[in-house]
């Protein structure tokens, strides 16, 4: 009988071939699972939410990170907080996952009360002597950035963040996301490994043959393409749409919107990449006509025409628009499965029905995301068959893979593994 034993986890990781895939294991084992929640989800900075979930005192939102819980929510004093859900007496969940409101926070098993600062306030039966000071909720680490929740889980975290926050801070202030509402909310949960999810997010490559409703908005040579494989034709159209690009980029930024590429993706511990696309057609949104799906701009927007700032991160990515943002946040669940929370942002006063219609406003992303999902199930089924070797990325519309790759790869490294 054959002897077989896994390799260990780092002979996976110096397996990797640059410009290539991972190695099968990388996105199939569970001991890789457990290794990227360790490094990625508790020792990166990683997005988990909205101040705009949270809009009155007493909202609070739970979110799981593997065995992590956290509850992000505002308090009295109207100030954001995030804490760990673990009770200070015997440990039990506090809240169960999802929104709710609160006047405090009650534990279920013994009723110790927590104010909604995170300090407890009443713990019965603990006699008089008994120090409540000590035993506050624990904090979590966050950053507010423009209104998106970063959070961080480990002590010493990365310090690189300041320049997300300061790259987006001004980007995103005209969208006042703070004073935008989730008009509507969708979890998938795709059969596939969240680097096959962060993977298929990165490229365009796949647009034109699968996202039918995306691409009437997107342009998917924004994200790299094989200039000798294109006719004549496409080669002129793609050179006028380079050239309006450029141009629209030089106003756009004359005009104090910022909208030039910034990208922190290699030899970093926050990896980022921002800019402002082009929308195709009429040019105001990600709708089935390009057309504004809230007659309600966001923020102090006033106008429909500054196309889309992306945004990605290792967990997310996002998309503003003058009338509406898509926000989606990546959490895994197992090493074949993946969370992806997607929510849709309108002005906080924009009336469903008045000033948007829902079916307009979510249509291309949910599709999007559901051919997506299926394009990563697709992948994670080819991967775990034997037959699965790493294979080249385009090094025309698939750089951005690679330097996630080589990011992942150097990241795990860094933290020992
Ligand atoms: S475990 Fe929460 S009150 Fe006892
Ligand atoms: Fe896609």
């Amino acid at each position: 009988m054959l002897n077989r034993f896994a390799s260990p986890l780092s002979s996976l990781l110096d397996a990797r071939a640059d410009g290539h895939s991972l190695p099968a294991g990388l996105y199939t084992r569970d001991d890789v699972f457990e290794a990227d929640l360790d490094v990625f989800f508790m020792r990166h900075w990683i997005y988990v939410g909205l101040e705009c979930e949270v809009p009155e005192a007493g909202d609070a939102v739970v979110i799981d990170i593997g065995k992590i819980s956290v509850i992000l929510l505002r308090d009295d004093e109207n100030e954001i907080r995030v804490v760990r859900n673990v009770c200070r007496h015997r440990g039990a969940r506090i809240l169960d996952a999802g929104p709710t409101v609160v006047s405090k926070l009650v534990c279920p098993y013994h009723q110790w009360t927590y104010e909604l600062d995170g300090a407890l306030s009443y713990a019965p039966h603990m006699g008089k002597d008994f120090d409540k000071s000590c035993r506050s909720l624990k904090p979590v680490q966050f950053k507010s950035i423009g209104g998106l929740i970063y959070i961080c889980l480990a002590d010493e975290a990365p310090k690189d963040i300041e320049t997300l926050d300061e790259v987006m801070r001004e980007r995103l202030a005209p969208y006042d996301l703070r004073n935008a509402k989730v008009a509507h909310q969708v979890d998938v949960i795709e059969e596939g490994n969240w680097k096959l999810t962060m993977e298929n997010n990165r490229e365009c490559y796949h647009c034109s043959a699968n996202h039918p409703e995306l691409c009437v908005s997107f342009v998917d040579l924004d994200f790299g393409f094989d200039p000798e494989s294109l006719s004549a034709e496409d080669r002129e159209q793609a050179e006028a749409h380079f050239a309006m690009y450029a141009e629209r980029t030089k106003a756009w930024e004359a005009d104090g919107f910022p909208s030039a590429t910034v990208e922190q993706v290699r030899d970093c511990e926050t990896n980022f990449r921002t800019q402002r696309l082009i929308i195709a057609g009429a040019g105001e949104s990600q709708t089935e006509d390009a057309t504004a799906a809230s007659s309600k701009l966001l923020g102090k927007m006033t106008r429909k025409d500054l196309g889309d700032t992306h945004l990605w991160g290792h967990n997310s990515w996002n998309h503003f628009m003058g009338d509406h943002a898509v926000t989606a946040m990546v959490i895994p669940l197992s090493a074949d499965k993946t969370l992806v929370r997607t929510k849709w942002l309108v002005h906080k006063d924009a009336v469903e029905g008045v000033d948007y219609d829902l079916h307009k406003l979510t249509h291309v992303w949910i599709e999007t995301t559901n051919q997506d999902a299926d394009l990563v199930a697709r992948s994670q089924a080819g991967v775990s068959d034997p037959a699965y070797e790493p294979g080249p990325y385009s090094r025309f519309s698939e750089r951005a893979l690679d330097d996630f790759a080589t990011w992942y790869i150097d990241r795990m490294r860094a933290h020992g593994y």
